[in-house]
């Protein structure tokens, strides 16, 4: 089929090259000139394994093209909009590239009519995909459909391949059958149901996954003056096979370009219709104090934070990706610099996104460089560069060998035997 994805971010680069893989033939659409000229060279604006290779390949095949003009999407049946969605002021979600990207799509329609169906995939309030029903509402032959997306970045590729499962909200029989055509051949459960239900899907994972987080990032500040192992209960908990293993990591926080702003948008949708999600208020407030309750175990440790040298090892919100969107880092640095801490950074990736919002940040080419004379060394990002270390040099390079590891992935034994004082999260 002739597809156009519109908005070549994370969520459209992948989904172009997906459904190229797939056997479609795909135009990626961007406003970004300089994008659009380096994906035309075969190169990817962001970072995600196998993503560079991947296009690599479906561009040598002739079936995936780039462009900045939509108009070149007028034999696209199919055309995705994977616009940002980003927060507002007030939290809501902000529309407006989306609705920008709706308008062009109603022009595009009326100047050259013909069968189309306009695929939501950006993240969007209940009640958004009868609204750009209704702005499209003179195009004939024109649907509107509800597919959200689930991938996770640093695993996108592979989530866009072999999704979880395919969820599509359709009001009419004709869209719902376009959507079972584009998606044949992917074996992965399908959702058919309505445009709202299927806005909902996409809120609520979010939301509940968060929600798993802040349970126990808080329960870890239990286990921390319990005395209790958080791995090994989360550990014990996951074995049910009700609860299951995932999510049950306790750390510095969530971040990235999708929960902090998703959870915000469901409450006010909510709020917006009078009901209250108490629970999900919570989930945000957990999450917005994790990274200062953190570094709390550091000051217990280190009083006096004026003048001393920290090491921070991971900036992005996760491994894999170049995503600094909401990440802890960004407050755990805030809060470092304003204790009068200066800080010594290391990423294998995100290291030049966080050096244009804090320069002062002495930014490194190792991890072992980053702890060199440091008085603590925080674990951030668990990138395998970061816990994978030469214990016994870093040992002797640093000012004070305490270790403080914000996302438990550090080994404990080894680090306890190389002579540090070690400090995880919830962890005995
Ligand atoms: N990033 C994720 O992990 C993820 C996962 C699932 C869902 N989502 C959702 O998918 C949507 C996109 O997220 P993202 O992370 O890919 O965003 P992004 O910011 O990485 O990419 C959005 C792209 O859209 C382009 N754009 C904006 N307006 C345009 C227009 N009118 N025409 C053409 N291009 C336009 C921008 O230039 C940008 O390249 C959001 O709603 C997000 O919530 C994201």
């Amino acid at each position: 089929m002739k597809v156009a994805v519109i908005g070549t971010g994370y969520v459209g680069l992948t989904t172009a090259i997906s459904l190229a893989m797939h056997g479609h033939e795909v135009v990626g659409i961007d406003l970004v000139e300089a994008k659009i000229k380096m994906l035309r060279q075969g190169q990817s604006p962001i970072y995600e394994p196998g993503l560079e290779e991947a296009l690599a390949a479906v561009l040598q095949q002739g079936v995936l093209t780039f462009t900045t003009d939509l108009l070149e999407a007028k034999e696209s049946e199919v055309l995705f909009v994977c616009v940002g969605t980003p927060e507002s002021a007030d939290g809501t979600a902000d529309l407006s590239y989306l609705l920008a990207s709706v308008s062009e799509i109603g022009t595009l329609h009326r100047s050259v009519p013909r069968a189309r169906t306009v695929v939501i995939k950006s993240t969007v309030p209940v009640g958004t995909g009868d609204r750009v029903a209704g702005l499209l509402g003179d195009c004939k032959s024109l649907f509107v459909v509800s597919n959200p997306e689930f991938l996770r970045e640093g695993n996108a590729l592979v989530d866009a391949l072999k999704p979880s499962r395919i969820v599509i909200g359709a009001n009419h029989d004709e869209a719902k059958a376009v959507m079972e055509r584009l998606y044949d051949g992917i074996a992965a459960p399908r959702v058919l149901t309505t445009r709202a239900n299927a806005e909902l899907i996409k809120y609520a994972s979010n939301a509940f996954l968060a929600t798993r987080i802040s349970f126990m990032n808080e329960l870890a500040r239990l286990s921390t003056v319990l005395g209790t192992d958080i791995l090994t209960v989360a550990h014990g908990m996951g074995l049910d096979s009700r609860i299951g293993p995932d999510f049950l990591r306790a750390g510095v926080g969530y971040g990235g370009s999708c929960f902090p702003k998703d959870t915000i948008a469901l409450l006010q949708l909510a709020q917006e219709q009078g009901v209250s999600l108490n629970l999900l208020d919570k989930v945000r407030q957990i999450n917005r104090t994790q990274p200062l309750w953190f570094l709390q175990l550091v000051k217990n440790a280190i009083p006096e934070l004026k003048g001393k040298q920290i090491a921070l090892l991971g900036l992005a919100f996760k491994p894999d990706t170049d995503d600094i969107r909401e990440a802890p880092a960004l407050a755990i640095i805030e809060e470092l610099q304003r204790c009068g801490a200066s800080i010594r950074a290391y990423d294998p990736i995100a290291s030049s996104a966080v050096q244009k919002i804090f320069p002062g940040v002495s930014y490194c080419g190792t991890p072992a460089e980053a702890c060199q004379g440091a008085h603590a060394a925080l674990l951030v990002t668990e990138w395998k560069e970061c816990v994978q270390l030469p214990w016994d040099e870093i040992y002797a390079n640093m000012a004070h060998p305490a270790l403080f590891d914000g996302r438990n992935a550090w080994p404990v034994k080894e680090v306890r035997e190389a002579g540090f004082h070690y400090t995880g999260v919830g962890r005995s």
